[in-house]
């Protein structure tokens, strides 16, 4: 059942004044991949879920490319194998991935498909009647699913909202803050349209998705704020990995670049798509030994680099070559096509744009974080599986396996834990920037090139911020933001070294030193 709202403040009681309430077993924030397969595994276990969502857009909705994953032999390209899935993501993560954390969801990706098929989703066909294979940046192999063409998340989103018919979404409902009691997750506070309220549960679920609101244009979605980072930067839980902020190298560029932007997928580049610069030049060529299909690190750089050499606002990418290009493309030649560009007949001009958070809310494989009955599954977590820098397509992949294992491992722990009650949460006020002065200054000081004097810049601004109640969800989000740029801040100042996606100008090579992941615990803001 999905329900809009109907929450009615709780009556008359004096500690709880004020505040509706309500109990479940497990509470997911989020409906995106790792959100609907995590409730959807804990609700068939007969467990009470109740799931929130703040805007019911998803990152994995604009997922263009695919699912990276090994198919059975007999299905998958020649001389592909989960050795070579995991050596292609070990390679773009730069010496950062868990290797075991890698191998454990990389080998689970085959039937974490199979059960999604089963939810209803439909992938390309190649002529042979076997799933179409396609490539993309870092992957020595044809191993990219794909539905659509290229419109791969809006499949997968439409296949689990069917399945998600059973479950109980609260739509409008904003999470702004982890309730926990002695080393354990006791419920969430939520404000909807009857103000603030709490849920009561032993099992919380953080699959909010990522954080490209941190600067002025990406290609996420609207709610995409770093919710869950902050969330639990407030509950004091670990977090790690959060400078490594990967800038998709293709951004639609339109003159307007503010806002979400459309992704142009690499899957294009994958099909014989080039790269050049307003003089024709190869963009990538002498950079990378895979050339425009190098990990997307190396070239959003090599983008940034002939952009800041020739002072031009964008790159091109050629895909006239491509036969077929709109029936293969029909999400990426809508999106041209509405921004007055016929990918047919032009090149397309492109940016790098922000695209993905590598790093996260700490867990383990299963989504557990270091605060029993807090879980975490998609792109709001730091499992090890990207290390410095994700392998194309390895997200949706990442969220299907961890989420349905988080929610198994949550249902585990409600059981264990048995019902709980949340003490009433204190008012929470916290520290927030305007959001456009804080995406002006990341945008500048935190881009694909950072330098110690811009981290500076920033980390002063971000020192401005304000105290403001978080009594919306503009509030909440803009605190939210703030908290997270400030982890972002100090993560890319720490590491004084150039590593998968953080390039430090001042520091240009990868340093011995750094070959671990920064972790930061606890409050501020
Ligand atoms: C793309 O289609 O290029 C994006 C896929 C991804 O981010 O993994």
């Amino acid at each position: 059942m999905t329900r809009a709202m109907g929450n009615r403040p709780a009556c008359g009681s004096g500690r709880w004044a004020g505040h509706w309430q309500q109990r479940a077993d497990v509470v997911v924030i989020g409906t995106g991949v790792a959100g609907l397969v995590a409730a959807l595994a804990a609700h068939r276990r007969g467990r009470k879920v109740v799931v929130l969502s703040k805007t019911g857009d998803t990152a994995t909705f604009y997922a263009q490319g695919g699912i990276a994953v090994v198919l059975p032999d007999a299905l998958r390209d020649a001389g592909d194998s989960v050795d070579a899935h995991v050596a292609d993501t070990l390679a773009a993560g730069a010496g950062l991935c868990d290797p075991d954390a890698v191998r454990s969801i990389v080998s689970d990706g085959y039937r974490a498909v199979r059960e999604l098929v089963d939810e209803g989703a439909r992938f390309d066909e190649s002529a042979s009647g076997s799933w179409a294979l396609t490539r993309e940046g870092g992957h020595s192999r044809r191993r990219i699913i794909h539905a659509g063409g290229d419109a791969t998340g809006a499949e997968v989103q439409r296949a689990l909202n069917g399945a998600a018919t059973t479950l109980d979404i609260r739509h409008n409902h904003v999470a702004v803050e982890l309730l926990h009691e002695a080393g354990a997750v006791t419920g969430v506070l939520v404000l909807n349209e009857d103000g603030p309220g709490v849920v009561h549960a032993p099992s919380v679920i953080l699959a909010s998705g990522g954080l490209g609101h941190l600067y002025s244009a990406t290609t996420n979605p609207d709610g995409s704020t770093g919710d869950g980072v902050a969330l639990a930067m407030w509950a004091g839980v670990a977090v790690s990995d959060l400078e490594f902020i990967q800038f998709h190298p293709t951004m639609l560029f339109d003159g307007d670049n503010a806002g979400r932007r459309p992704l142009i997928t690499e899957a294009v580049r994958g099909e014989g798509a080039r790269l050049v610069d307003s003089q024709g030049r190869s963009v990538t060529a002498g950079v990378h030994p895979m050339g425009d299909l190098a990990p997307r690190d190396v070239v959003a750089a090599a983008i940034h680099a002939r952009l800041e050499e020739t002072g031009a606002p964008c790159v091109f990418l050629d895909a006239r070559g491509i036969d077929g290009f709109a029936t293969r493309f029909p999400t990426v030649t809508a999106a041209c096509r509405a921004a007055g560009i016929d990918p047919l007949l032009e090149a397309i001009p492109v940016v790098p744009g922000a695209h993905y958070s590598c790093g996260g809310v700490l867990t383990d494989v299963h989504g557990r974080t270091e605060l029993a009955g807090l879980f975490a599954a998609g792109e709001v977590a730091r499992t090890g599986m990207h290390g410095a820098n994700r392998l194309a397509s390895n997200s949706l992949l990442e969220g299907l396996v961890v989420g349905v294992r988080a929610g198994k491992a949550a249902v585990a722990h409600a059981l264990d834990a048995g019902p709980v009650t949340a003490a009433p949460p204190e008012p929470a006020v916290r520290r927030a920037l305007p959001r456009r002065d804080l995406q002006r200054a990341m945008t500048k000081h935190a881009g694909v090139v950072r330098d110690a004097d811009g981290l500076r810049l920033l980390a002063k601004e971000l020192d401005t911020a304000r105290p403001r109640p978080i009594d919306s969800r503009a509030t909440f989000e803009d605190v939210a933001l703030t908290t997270v740029a400030t982890g972002v801040a100090a993560a890319a100042m720490a590491r004084t070294e150039s590593r998968g996606c953080h390039h430090r100008s001042d520091f240009p090579d990868a340093e011995g030193q750094f070959a671990r992941s920064l972790i930061a615990a606890g409050a501020c803001c």
